[in-house]
């Protein structure tokens, strides 16, 4: 962790106690290891600790730091995100952390990546993206038409929102911040001070105005390229329940010579 994002955590202790005042049962840490106050804190609340980690020494960090569960999220994964796939990090993950749990994360949006992130020894999933056009999501409409027609190639890992590396839709936002005739992103925490106002301006006029329309972008991950319709959150959760439980019996049946 840079003493950046340490202080960060430091400037937050106050919101991150305010949670465990409330009845939650997990707290995560996105960008670096939980702080040794975080971890006290959800052991004294029964709150379990996870971690998200896109490299092996990630996550090794996390688990001398004494988290519960890590996250292993890959490269395809909307949000901040490194730069080794799902399927080669999950199973090293796995491996070097055991016993300590293991989600699967990034580029899981059907029972078919489910049951293949359980083959890869993860215990579970955690995803994000395939919630961005459910018809609960907060996503704004613009952006999720945008995300409804777009293909998983048109995401890329731009420094524009954050100053970190997220991977989001490539937009006219994207291409005018990867111009080189352009400034560079500034570096985390001032980039999202700059860039904020902006934001706002664009979401606000994105349904009116040509130029804010071709702007507006989010973050969302490889998946966006099957997110093709609008559903409710209670049947994309049937979907990947019943997808998982005709994986596995197709699975079951090659093992026993049917397939
Ligand atoms: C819109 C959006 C916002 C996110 N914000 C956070 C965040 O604040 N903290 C975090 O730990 N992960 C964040 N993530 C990453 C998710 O927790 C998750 O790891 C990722 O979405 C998994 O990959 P997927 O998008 O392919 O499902 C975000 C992801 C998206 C798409």
């Amino acid at each position: 962790v840079s003493g950046g994002l340490a202080v960060g955590y430091e400037e937050q202790r106050e919101v991150i106690e305010l949670l465990f005042r409330h009845p939650i049962a997990l707290i995560a840490s996105a960008l670096g290891p939980p702080p040794a106050w975080m971890i006290e804190q959800g052991r004294a609340h029964g709150v379990k600790v996870a971690a998200l980690a896109g490299t092996v020494e990630h996550a090794r960090r996390h688990v001398a730091a004494g988290v519960d569960i890590v996250v292993a999220q890959g490269y395809e994964a909307g949000g901040h995100t490194g730069e080794i796939s799902t399927m080669v990090l999950v199973p090293e993950v796995v491996d070097a952390v055991a016993p300590v749990p293991v989600l699967a994360a990034g580029g899981i949006a059907n029972g078919r990546q489910l049951t293949a992130s359980l083959a890869l020894g993860a215990q579970g999933v955690w995803t994000g993206s395939l919630w961005l056009t459910t018809e609960e999501a907060e996503t704004h409409p613009v952006v999720k038409e945008k995300f409804l027609r777009a293909r998983s190639g048109d995401t890329l890992r731009s420094r524009s929102k954050t100053g970190k590396p997220a991977r989001m839709l490539k937009s006219a936002w994207t291409e005018a911040w990867d111009d080189p005739a352009n400034p560079d992103p500034l570096p985390m925490p001032l980039q999202p001070r700059l860039v904020r106002e902006a934001e706002a301006r664009i979401a606000r006029t994105a349904h009116k105005s040509p130029g804010a329309e071709q702007l507006i972008n989010y973050f969302v991950g490889q998946v966006v390229g099957s997110l093709n319709e609008v559903s409710s959150v209670r049947s994309v959760v049937a979907s990947l329940v019943q997808e998982y439980a005709d994986t596995m019996e197709r699975l079951d049946a090659w093992a026993e010579g049917e397939g």
